[in-house]
């Protein structure tokens, strides 16, 4: 799983003077399931096709087990690819589709070395067969692509891809044109294949709940450049700046100021937090995940908020609580009507601080700010909170 086996370094690439890809460094391990995911037009199927030869980056290199290939043409790479429109031969039957690219090949004749032979029809059936085991499709092989579903359709294109024994599989959205619940069934069916077959897979997405079900390693990337890398929890937990925050999943993000390690002031009071390492009286975005976020009696509340909408999700109610003019969003299970006025409780590990960066500002914010935030409790929380409240009354 550690080895280092595919390396993009300081690579990019431009369209008539327009960068698309500005200064990617990746490197891909043996075996790993990696994620390109990002907005359209971000430069994921640019990056793709410079792995799969398709595409020469304007400077940079590719590196395939430390060797340079940005010169290799595609089809002596040990890499294949499956394209979101997985034309199968529509005349050929599933096992004919699968093993054609089998049949195309030549290799060294064992019994002359300088003669190139086919590969016997044997080796050819058995492949086949090893193949149409691992997609699940045994009994099908006589099938015509028309008489099959969406998904077996996909599934037989990465059969045909997996046959030659790749190292490497590149997927560009190869998701895309099925429905929901299809597409769930065929992130866990891909995972599943991959790691039986035990190669690489590269795989394109803009869907991030595609992403983090399925991979070992995201990158996130937005105007040609990466903006992290990093296991599916890293990315959901850890988020770099608010583009990922806001990218992956829903985030509450304010503005903060950092006052010392582990302290974080924003709506004018202080926070405990995990966070360390910012200058003093750094100026940070806070991100607040809604489902992390604990709704209280408003006696007992850190900030306390109205409910001005909610909205029931299946699991939980996307409730909006208006604190003061500035708008959270807040996923409960618990019901909490319009109205309603609620307190809510932030653990430190709640809470969750980014440098700021250019796209602070741009992102998870559920209204516009108010100043006029009322402060109802001090720093050390709940109980404290609700003395002060009691205080009030
Ligand atoms: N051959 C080309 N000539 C000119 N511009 C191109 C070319 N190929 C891609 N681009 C531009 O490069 C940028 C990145 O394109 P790319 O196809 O990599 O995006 P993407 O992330 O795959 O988007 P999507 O999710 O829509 O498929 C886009 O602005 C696109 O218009
Ligand atoms: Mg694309």
């Amino acid at each position: 799983m550690s080895k280092e086996l595919i390396r993009l370094r300081n690579v990019s690439m431009a369209f008539d003077d327009e960068l698309v890809l500005n200064n990617i460094n990746l490197y891909i391990n043996d075996k790993e399931f990696l994620t390109l995911l990002g907005p359209s037009g971000c430069g994921k199927t640019t990056t793709l096709r410079m792995i799969g030869g398709f595409a020469t980056p304007t400077s940079g290199d590719v590196l395939f087990d430390g060797v340079r290939i940005n010169d290799v043409p595609p089809h002596q790479r040990q890499i294949n690819t499956v394209f979101q429109k997985y034309a199968l031969f529509p005349h050929l039957n599933v096992f004919e589709n699968i093993a054609f690219g089998l049949r195309m090949q030549r290799r060294p004749d064992p019994a002359d070395p300088r003669k190139k032979t086919k590969i016997p029809e044997e080796e050819i059936r058995e492949r086949v067969i090893e193949m149409l085991e691992i997609i699940s499709l045994k009994g099908f092989e006589n099938r015509r692509p028309d008489a099959l579903s969406g998904g077996q359709q996909q599934r037989v294109a990465i059969a045909r891809a997996l046959v030659n024994k790749p190292k490497v599989l590149l997927l560009d959205e190869p998701l895309g044109a099925l429905d929901l619940k299809l597409r769930k069934d065929m992130q866990i069916e891909l995972k599943r294949i991959q790691q039986q077959v035990g190669i690489t897979f590269i795989y394109v997405t803009h869907d991030q709940e595609e992403a983090l079900t399925m991979s070992d390693t995201i990158v996130v990337m937005d105007k040609g450049s990466i903006q992290q890398i990093g296991t599916p929890e890293d990315i959901y937990n850890e988020p770099k700046n608010a583009f990922v925050a806001d990218f992956i999943g829903e985030s509450n993000i304010l503005d903060g100021v950092m006052h010392e390690d582990y302290v974080v002031e924003f709506f004018n009071r202080k926070f405990k937090c995990l966070d360390k390492g910012f200058a003093p009286m750094e100026s940070v975005d806070v991100v607040i995940r809604p489902e992390d976020i604990d709704i209280v009696p408003q006696e007992k509340g850190q900030l306390r908020g109205t409910v001005t909408s909610v909205t029931f999700k299946g699991v939980h109610y996307d409730t909006i609580v208006d604190f003061k003019g500035f708008k959270w969003l807040i996923q409960t299970t618990d019901y909490h009507p319009e109205g309603e006025t609620i307190g809510i409780v932030l653990n430190p590990d709640d809470i969750h601080i980014m440098r700021k960066s250019e796209y602070s500002g741009m992102f998870g914010d559920y209204s516009s700010y108010s100043e006029e935030y009322e402060e109802i409790g001090g720093f050390d929380g709940a109980e404290e909170a609700a003395r002060e409240a009691g205080h009030e009354e």
